[in-house]
């Protein structure tokens, strides 16, 4: 069984702990809590625990002496050891996770102005915080992590659960709803209710995506740069590479309206055909980009790489472009001048200009 224990000087406040799912699993035996009054281990006559700080300011520190006592009355001899401190590294989902397959779990709570920090080396601390801000102790802190650990200890919570939440899968979760159907003239999204497993699983997807990037931008490109994937062009993607290559080609040059005619029809006719040389950049179903590489004169030509606007900035595009340059020992591309910001990427990743025109430059990376 799971063995958390806290050091605190107010073992009261546990209390507020043992409700609901933590209450469940602590009646089933899937962990133990074990709350240790630190005064009780106080060698003063008035139990005191906390001193003036070496060196003088504000407030007061808590002493070695209790805690090291409280910790050494436990005789654990592997544990896991945290101190609940804002200097630590914030606590988060994958925290919660790997704490939860210890045995033995302490934590120690400070007050005051903080804990003798030697207590770090003596007992092997890391320190923990659960947020950027202070709190008046740790006992609220190390709460919110016996909270997360416990709900990720087998048996506590339904594994299907733990799998879709927020964080688990590294985006946040999709909104959900409970009866009734409607409420105050507000219905549940119609996809919820037509019993297609697929059509829900694609939509929830979406909207996490959709929630991710909205609210946590850091996550949401972590998401897409680790999770992205690129997948042979198939004829039904025609009209989406065409769609690509349009704007690339008419969003950085005032292209006159004989060109556009004469590049429709290219994407009419040739392009067909290049097709087979390219890919398609894909979130699980959803298509962000393109890629397309095909020989040219002694190496290969970039001939186009595309992300779509709401998935740029998050290095998608130098992550393939660095394989392509892996790859191959002569990379050729064209870009256009206008578009200084892919410009500079090439400049940046080797591309040395080899040609120019009005408005475009041929580039050339070479090993
Ligand atoms: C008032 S704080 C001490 C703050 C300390 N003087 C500092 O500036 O870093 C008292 C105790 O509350 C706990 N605490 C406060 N904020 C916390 C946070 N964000 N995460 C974890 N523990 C926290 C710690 O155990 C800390 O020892």
């Amino acid at each position: 069984m799971h063995r958390i224990t806290i050091l605190t000087l107010f073992p009261e406040m546990f209390e507020s702990l043992k409700h609901s799912i933590i209450k469940r699993a602590l009646d089933n035996n899937l962990f133990e809590i074990n709350v240790v009054d630190i005064r009780e281990f106080s060698k003063d006559i008035h139990k005191k625990c906390d001193d003036y700080p070496y060196g003088g300011g504000a407030g007061m520190v808590m002493m070695l002496q209790p805690i090291v006592d409280a910790y050494k009355s436990l005789k654990i001899e592997n544990s896991k050891f945290i101190y609940a401190s804002p200097r630590g590294k914030i606590f988060n989902q994958k925290m919660a996770q790997e704490f939860s397959k210890y045995d033995d779990i302490v934590i120690l709570c400070g007050h005051y102005e903080g804990v003798d920090d030697r207590v770090i080396d003596i007992l092997g601390a890391e320190e923990v915080s659960i947020g950027d801000y202070v709190l008046t102790g740790g006992e609220l802190p190390a709460m919110v992590m016996v909270d997360a650990i416990v709900r990720n200890i087998e048996g506590v919570i339904n594994e299907k659960s733990l799998e879709d939440e927020s964080f688990s899968n590294g985006l946040l979760e999709y909104p959900q709803y409970t009866r009734p159907e409607v409420y105050e003239k507000i219905s549940v999204p119609d996809v919820l209710l037509s019993g297609d497993h697929k059509k829900i699983d694609d939509w929830r997807f979406k909207q996490s995506l959709e929630i991710t990037k909205q609210n946590r931008i850091d996550l949401f490109n972590k998401f897409v740069v680790n999770n992205f994937k690129l997948v042979k062009a198939k004829e039904r993607d025609y009209e989406t590479l065409c769609n690509y290559k349009r704007q690339s080609i008419f969003v950085f040059d005032d292209v006159p309206k004989q060109d556009y005619d004469k590049i429709n029809n290219y994407l009419k006719t040739s392009f067909k055909k290049l097709i087979k040389y390219f890919q398609m950049i894909k979130i699980k179903d959803i298509t962000i980009g393109c890629v397309g590489v095909r020989d040219f004169e002694d190496g290969v030509l970039l001939d186009e790489i595309w992300v779509d606007s709401d998935y740029r900035g998050n290095g998608i595009g130098s992550k393939i472009i660095k394989d392509i340059l892996d790859k191959h020992n002569k990379v050729y591309l064209w870009v256009y001048k206008k578009n200084t910001k892919a410009f500079n990427l090439y400049k940046r990743l080797g591309f040395e200009i080899k040609e120019e025109t009005n408005s475009r430059y041929k580039m050339l990376f070479e090993k």
